[in-house]
């Protein structure tokens, strides 16, 4: 049936005058299954979800599984310290979006990190108790579970408590980035927590993490409140009082998930799904595909120079708006209907020239070097009834603030970085803010997080999201543009060389190996400074096929993802 289908596809592909094909579908296939499949950046996490559905769980009960496990054997951005956002469609075409990001804590100030002259103190606003806002991912699951789940809380808590029990082996990359962040989680703590260790770790090392188990038993005893009162609660009120933060019993207490309304917008026949406000990514990820619908970016062959100088232009003048426009909107009226307006996006990049780049130079620069790798995780999720979850979850930095917890065994986040701490002032991923996103009590820190699910002919085709912080809504786009213009297939689609830009700072990112020489002279003539990077997404996704079975794509080039159905 499948190879039936292929045929099918290069035959259209080659007879169809809609566009000139650049980049064949090719026999890169991700992982196959009938009705069901997880993608998520760990092998552990991907089968503990498809052990919860092989139970009788539905895909919300394998997002919370996973959220918790991750919680354990992926540290750096697994996380119940930290928050995230769902994106989630049932089988009979309801979707719905749950926003469980950190609140600054009731004791922040708008200009809490500056010194007396003025200037951001990254330190500050990045590592240690004072970066970090108020948890939102457990209140997140428990709402998610409330609304949605299946099985019990208890059962869909035990495998994380059973793999921070018993410890788990870690893989090269984490032993790897645990050993990068040594000096981090020394200076970030008051004692030794176990991930310091000065001989170093290695793959295969075991983990055994007895006080996150515990942690979890009080979360799986207690619901919501086994995180936000009682023995947890107060470890990190403690940690808070020694370490010099701010987050209080009351912050804890009073944190609360939202739903939301959906971002929806349309792209060539087919309907997008994604994250609205406090995430940047919804209204960003309709507004790159318009700039791409109206340059018709997707007849162009793939990354030639013309593409990429045309998707970079439209990506600056997104990012723009994003940096002018976007906050959270319980604190700031966010123009969401012109910004996805086909009209408004139309003229916004009608100004974009063929030939050359448009100047950008009277605004501040941003940061080129990020100061440390963005780690956020999605996963992808479809359950046999058809029901599908996206799934995007983040400490913001590597290990966040690198303070953990003591006692506890848990990272909190570092996020108050992604507020706007001084306008026109870089955060850790080179992007700039202004009013919309500055600091407030209560309020939430813009995000560029976009958990995403498409529909063709109003029935599931994909589910995606990335992370890599700013990095995050062109790859969304990417992988979407990917498989609907460039014809490509989910893997390939995924292991396709990535490129961003943001308007600030004014670089042309593009993942080593991702263009010719040729195209690199071609866009430097059009005025674009490139930067080569290592790499750029880390994609987990789920498509439908045609013939109704699924694909998993899992980022297998970048990291340690997996995908796998049944
Ligand atoms: N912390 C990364 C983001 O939310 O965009």
């Amino acid at each position: 049936m499948k190879k039936i289908s292929v045929v099918v596809f290069l035959v259209i592909s080659l007879f169809s005058c809609y566009k000139p094909k650049t980049s064949p579908p090719q026999e890169i296939k991700g992982a196959l299954g009938e009705k069901a499949m997880v993608a998520t950046t760990h092998p552990l996490a991907t089968a503990v979800g498809l052990k919860i559905m092989k139970k009788g769980g539905n895909a919300i009960d394998a997002a919370i599984a996973i959220q918790f496990v991750l919680s354990v054997v992926y540290p750096q951005a697994g996380n119940i310290g930290g928050g995230g956002f769902a994106v989630i469609r049932l089988s009979d075409g309801e979707v719905s979006t749950l926003d469980f990001r950190e609140k600054a804590p009731e004791m922040a100030e708008k200009d809490m990190y500056l010194d007396p002259e003025g200037n951001v103190v990254k330190a500050k606003i990045r590592l240690g108790h004072l970066a970090s806002g108020v948890p939102g991912s457990v209140a997140g699951m428990w709402e998610l579970h409330q609304k949605y789940g299946q099985l019990s809380w208890s059962e869909l808590i035990n495998p994380a408590i059973k793999l921070a029990y018993n410890g788990h082996l870690l893989t090269e990359k984490i032993a790897q980035s645990l050993n990068e962040q040594h000096n981090n989680f020394q200076e970030a703590n008051r004692y030794q927590p176990w991930v310091v260790n000065e001989k170093g770790w290695n793959k295969g090392d075991t983990a055994v993490q007895k006080e996150l188990a515990s942690t979890l038993s009080f979360i799986q005893k207690n619901g919501r409140d086994g995180f936000y009162k009682g023995i947890v609660a107060d470890q990190l009120i403690k940690e808070m009082i020694l370490g010099g933060g701010i987050i209080s019993a009351k912050d804890l207490i009073n944190y609360e998930p939202v739903w939301r309304d959906p971002i929806k917008g349309f792209y060539k026949g087919y309907t997008i799904y994604s994250m609205a406000p406090p995430s940047s990514g919804g209204i960003a990820l309709i507004q790159l595909l318009k700039g791409s619908e109206y340059l018709n970016i997707g007849n162009l062959e793939f990354n030639s120079a013309e593409m990429l100088h045309y998707k970079t232009e439209v990506e600056r003048r997104v990012y723009a708006d994003r940096a002018v426009h976007l906050g959270d909107p319980d604190y700031y009226e966010i123009p969401t209907e012109a910004l996805i307006n086909r009209n408004y996006n139309n003229i916004r990049f009608s100004n974009i020239k063929k030939r050359k780049k448009t100047a950008s130079s009277k605004v501040m620069e941003g940061d080129v070097t990020p100061y440390e790798s963005p780690e956020t995780t999605h996963f992808s999720i479809v359950d046999p009834e058809g029901n599908a979850v996206a799934l995007t979850t983040t400490l913001n930095g590597s290990y966040g603030s690198r303070v953990m917890v003591k006692g506890a065994g848990f990272f909190l986040n570092n996020e108050m970085d992604d507020f706007s701490a001084k306008p026109g002032v870089p955060n850790i991923y080179g992007l700039i803010g202004s009013k919309a996103n500055a600091i407030a009590p209560g309020k939430r820190m813009l995000s560029s997080m976009t958990p995403t699910i498409v529909e063709k002919e109003s029935s599931l085709f994909l589910v995606t999201g990335s992370p890599g912080g700013a990095t995050i809504i062109t790859t969304v786009f990417q992988s979407i543009i990917n498989i609907i213009d460039f014809g490509m297939g989910l893997q390939e689609a995924i292991n396709a060389k990535k490129t961003h830009s943001q308007w600030l700072p004014d670089i042309l990112f593009i993942e080593n190996g991702g263009i010719s020489p040729e195209v690199q002279l071609d866009l430097e003539k059009r005025g674009h400074s490139i930067i080569f990077k290592e790499s750029m997404s880390k994609i987990n996704a789920v498509l439908v096929l045609e013939d109704g079975s699924l694909e998993g794509g899992a980022d297998y080039l970048r990291s340690d993802s997996y995908a796998e159905g049944f």
